[in-house]
This record gives C-alpha cells, structure tokens and sequence, in this order.
C-alpha cells in the first residue's frame, strides 16, 4: 500500500451511501504533509507537461491544488460554485449534473485567469462520477486550454469516472483508486504501477 491508502485504511471510514469518510485527514481537518505528498505524485508524474495553471472546483479540491501548485510554480485557478463579489467580468460556466441528480450548480470561472495559451491540470480531492471534473473539461474547452491530464486524491474507482475519463484518453493519475468498500470497513484498492 503506498502512504495514501494506508492512511485512508488507519483512519478512513466507510459511511453509508457508499461515502468514504476522510475528513480526518483530507477534507475537513488537513494533514498538511499528505498533501504535500499528494502533490509531488502529481508532479513527478506530470513535470515535463509544460504546466501553466492547476484548475479545481471549490472547496475540498483547493488544499489539494495548492499544494500541487506550488511544486510546479505556477497559480491555481479554481472553479465556484457560487457567485460571489469576487467574479467579474466575463466568465467561463459549465452545468454540473450531480451523479445523484439530486444536487445539480454551474461553476464559474473568470475568462481573465484561463486562455488558449493554457496547458492545465485538473486537480480534485475525490473522483467519483467525475461530473465535477467533466465540468471544467467543459471550462477548459470553452478557454481553448490544453489539458495535460487530470490528478486526484482518492478515485472512486466502483463508480466509474475515472475509467469513463482514461476512455476518452485522458491521463488521469489517481493516488489511491478504491476498487470497493463495504460497511464492514474492507476497502480494496486497485493495484497500480509504482511510478517512483
Ligand atoms: P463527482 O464530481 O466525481 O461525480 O462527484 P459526486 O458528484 O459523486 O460527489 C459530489 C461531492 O461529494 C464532491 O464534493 C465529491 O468530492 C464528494 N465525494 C464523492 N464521494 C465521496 C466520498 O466517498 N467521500 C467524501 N468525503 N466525499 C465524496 P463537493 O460536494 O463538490 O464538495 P466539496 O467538499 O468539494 O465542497
């Protein structure tokens, strides 16, 4: 197991609805040095792709693009779910369809900080559906931004996002991929190549 999934198995938990619950660790209390290993995954797997900005949506997914961001220098833009005074001006917007229906937004993002000279990379905390992600797909594809590829925490790999997204031939680097998850707290990971 690499660090990540043994974090998430000493001090994860699975909640009902299929919710894995780690908010001990990434997405209410933040374990700072996780992230920060989180983050050189992504770099070590993505350096090289000439990256400009790392995008997210608010708000988990933000630790996590700083983190990521500060490795390869460059800013993070981040997608909002609300408006707020904050954005003006012209702005990129995508309709999330949540995977339950049950909570459907749009997310902005201000045309000043994204353009056709980008080369981005899409970070998230979860992946499950991937809506969110295929959100700022949309974004990006709106801007004329490249994508280099897309860097997630925890993928929820029973629910299909992340295979759907490797599919559509996007580089999706996931640092643990939750195979399955039962009540009973048995989490299976599936394996993946060791990068290192
Ligand atoms: P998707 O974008 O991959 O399709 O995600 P989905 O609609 O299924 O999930 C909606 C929200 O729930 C997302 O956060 C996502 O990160 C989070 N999420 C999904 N599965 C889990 C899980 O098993 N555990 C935890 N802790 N979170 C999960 P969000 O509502 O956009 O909120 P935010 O926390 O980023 O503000």
């Amino acid at each position: 197991m690499n660090f990540l999934e043994e974090r998430i198995v000493s001090d994860g938990a699975v909640s009902l609805g299929n919710v894995l619950k780690v908010d001990s660790f990434l997405n209410h209390q933040i374990d700072v040095s996780l992230l920060l290993q989180v983050g050189k995954v992504f770099y070590d797997h993505f350096k090289g792709k000439n990256i400009t900005r790392v995008i997210t949506v608010e708000s988990s997914g933000i630790a996590v693009a700083c983190f990521t961001a500060q490795l390869f220098q460059v800013p993070v833009v981040y997608a909002v779910k609300e408006m707020s005074k904050n954005l003006d001006g012209l702005l990129y917007k995508s309709h999330v369809y949540s995977s339950g229906g049950d909570r459907n937004y749009d997310i902005s993002l201000s045309r000043r900080y994204l353009d056709v000279s980008d080369t981005v990379l899409i970070v998230d905390d979860f992946l499950a559906s991937g809506v969110a992600v295929r959100g700022l797909l949309d974004i990006c594809s709106q801007a004329g931004a490249k994508v280099a590829g897309i860097g997630v925490a925890i993928e929820k790999g029973f629910q299909g996002g992340g295979d759907a997204l490797r599919h559509d031939g996007y580089d999706v680097k996931s640092v643990a991929i939750v195979d399955s998850m039962s009540s009973d707290g048995t989490i299976v990971f599936r394996e993946q190549p060791d990068e290192a």
